[in-house]
């Protein structure tokens, strides 16, 4: 999942890779971000990025010149992708291990072996959290105006649930410390802990010491849900919630630090409003040094992938200028905080959805389009770490997409084909099992929900909308049917021929008023614009779509399925042209149109409406 934060020239890619709700943040300049999501992600199955390693010629060294930074980033996880047990790999990347770039230079062979080892099992420095206080300080990065906040002695009591598979027992230990020492005693009324059925062995005997000799100073204190069989991240939370007693409850991932006066903030916006669903402001704990990074204050949004990712604030918030009050977020990216009953009224957590991903955007949905609302609160900071790699490498891109579509059906009314268009497959019979939602359905028919169009506009005006998009999917030309249009690097906007994957770069959308966008679908208007396929002088180019509209450039195409496309200005087509210096035997040209075809994977109805 990648939850994306972006500041004027940085962009940090947040990709959580299985399991429980591990949030790798990696830092890149502007476009990187695009392809995370979509070839990161898939680290496991053979990606373009690495397939082209061996054969650095022709359009290929121009692609990995595009991916040159992803392919590092790949390359690394791949390399410290868990071990079982083979030493020689080890050896292999021990020199090259992330690990060793900020940290640990001088430690001796032995030392670094070890660290290295248990890095590669956890995702982050193992080692050094052992050899960390339990009851470390932290800075305190709340903004000013927090310091001094008065809250009612009232306040409802709260039970924090930590889940965890396979985490280190001393940064579950030290999640726990954190947690009671900066929540006011009175107010913390149990600590439950959730294992998705761990195979390691420190979290049996070792933890459950722990856990008797704490409940012996507080009798029943830290309560231990196991599970038997691993069911992901969704059910656990659910699980963690079914024990817990106190009138609020907090669902929290077992790798983080809580801030000074955290609690009591969350704690009043629920009190004064139970239909509130709350989440702390995130800073990041580096998983090789484990120091803490402050992170700016944003909201949680989506991409119509339905990936998550990091928002700026609402205009309205930035009007308010200050930096204490609530933001309000279109959706929740991880931890939240809730009232315990509210959250069974508004139904919990969509059980019918596998392993993890899309259950945070479902609820803030949900919780809006019924009724309630979300929101960020900028005085309660929590440091999360955000892992290197995820222990257990899966290809999760199926499980999140099967989401996704569950969410769209549900809650997107017509706006679910926009979750199609951005996943690139087929509305009708698209070959996905996504269970059943009648459940789910019904749910939304009881609660009298609003329509997702209200939503859009006015919970995620920041939103892009698409709705004019008539073909979608990659584009071939019948003189050649395994090359696709393709992006190209992404430096130089000129639009290339490659093979097909059909992976971001090779997305194509035509639209009612004759564009046609290629890569990414721009998900919000804060992202960088839509590139446009524009005819510049005779040549095939990538522009930004407002740009080009502003400059009256030529962007407009005739298309129809299995025919060919012309400028509607210069009535040049694109084609293909023989050229057997090019890799592939052909390149992309502008010419005097010679009758060549074009085919698009998917067409609306829309489209046939028009043709006709
Ligand atoms: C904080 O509050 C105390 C008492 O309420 C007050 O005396 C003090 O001036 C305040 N400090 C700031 C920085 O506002
Ligand atoms: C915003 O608030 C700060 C103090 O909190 C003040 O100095 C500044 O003038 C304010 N700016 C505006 C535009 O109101
Ligand atoms: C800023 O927001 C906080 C939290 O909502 C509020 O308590 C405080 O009064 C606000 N400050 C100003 C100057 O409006
Ligand atoms: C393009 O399609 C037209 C109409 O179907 C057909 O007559 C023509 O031969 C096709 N051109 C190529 C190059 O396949």
């Amino acid at each position: 999942m990648a939850c994306t934060r972006r500041t004027k020239t940085l962009v940090s890619t947040c990709v959580i890779l299985s399991g429980m709700t591990n949030i790798v943040c990696l830092l890149y300049v502007g476009w990187v971000t695009n392809y995370i999501a979509n070839v990161y992600i898939k680290v496991p199955m053979p990606v373009p990025a690495k397939k082209l390693e061996g054969d650095r010629k022709g359009e290929t060294l121009r692609i990995i010149e595009r991916l040159d930074r992803l392919e590092n980033v790949v390359n690394q996880h791949i390399q410290e992708s868990p071990l079982k047990g083979d030493d020689n790999q080890l050896d292999r990347s021990f020199s090259d291990s992330s690990l060793f770039n900020h940290w640990g230079q001088d430690m001796g062979p032995e030392s670094r072996r070890v660290a290295l080892k248990m890095f590669q099992y956890y995702g982050y420095n193992g080692y050094l959290s052992d050899r960390l206080s339990m009851d470390r300080p932290i800075p305190d990065y709340r903004p000013e105006g927090c310091k001094n906040m008065s809250y009612p002695s009232n306040l409802p009591q709260v039970s924090i649930v930590f889940i965890f598979v396979n985490e280190a027992l001393s940064v579950i230990v030290r999640s726990i410390h954190s947690a009671m020492n900066r929540t006011p005693r009175h107010l913390l009324k149990e600590i439950i802990l959730v294992d998705d059925n761990s195979n390691n062995d420190e979290l049996k005997e070792k933890l459950q010491d722990f856990v008797k000799e704490t409940n012996s100073k507080q009798p029943g204190f830290i309560k231990m849900v196991r599970h038997s069989k691993q069911e992901g991240l969704i059910r656990s939370r659910v699980s963690g919630w079914r024990a817990a007693s106190a009138p609020v409850v907090a669902l929290f991932d077992a790798h983080v630090e809580f801030n000074t006066g955290w609690a009591e903030p969350i704690l009043q916006r629920i009190k004064e409003d139970r239909t509130r669903i709350v989440s702390p402001s995130f800073d990041n704990i580096k998983y090789d040094t484990f120091e803490i990074e402050e992170y700016p204050l944003s909201a949680q949004g989506f991409d119509w992938e339905l990936w998550c990712r990091y928002l700026n604030p609402p205009k309205s918030w930035w009007n308010l200028n200050n930096s204490s009050a609530p933001i309000r977020s279109p959706a929740l990216i991880g931890c939240f905080v809730v009232d315990r009953e509210y959250f069974a009224e508004i139904g919990l957590l969509d059980e019918g959805m596998e392993i993890y991903g899309g259950e945070n955007v479902e609820l803030g949905v949900r919780v809006w389009q019924c009724g309630g609302s979300v929101e960020v609160l900028p005085c309660a900071r929590i440091a999360h770490i955000e892992r290197a790699h995820k222990p257990y490498t899966e290809d999760l891109t199926a499980h999140v997409r099967r989401n996704a579509l569950r969410v769209a059906e549900v809650w997107m009314d017509e706006f679910k084909s926009h979750v199609y268009m951005a996943w690139n497959i087929p509305q009708e019979d698209s070959g996905i099992d996504i269970g059943d939602i009648a459940e789910r359905k019904a749910l939304r028919k009881k609660l009298q929900c609003k329509t997702f169009r209200w939503y859009l506009v006015n919970i995620y005006p920041e939103m892009r909308m698409y709705t004019d998009t008539i073909a979608y999917g990659v584009l071939r030309n019948s003189l050649k049917t395994d090359l696709c249009l393709d992006q190209g690097p992404d430096t130089d906007n000129i639009p290339i021929l490659y093979l097909c994957h059909g992976m971001t770069p090779q997305n194509v959308y035509y639209t009612s008023t004759q564009q046609l966008f290629v890569g990414v679908l721009s998900p919000t208007i804060d992202d960088d614009d839509n590139k446009c396929l524009v005819d510049v002088n005779g040549r095939p180019r990538l522009i930004e779509c407002s740009y080009a509209v502003a400059k009256r450039m030529k962007l407009h195409w005739r298309f129809t399925q299995g025919g060919s496309i012309q400028n509607t200005k210069s009535k040049r087509c694109l084609e293909l042209l023989e050229n057997n210096d090019n890799e592939f035997g052909y390149q992309l040209t502008l010419q005097k149109c010679t009758g060549q075809n074009w085919t698009i994977t998917n067409m609306l109805s829309l489209w046939s409406t028009l043709v006709s």
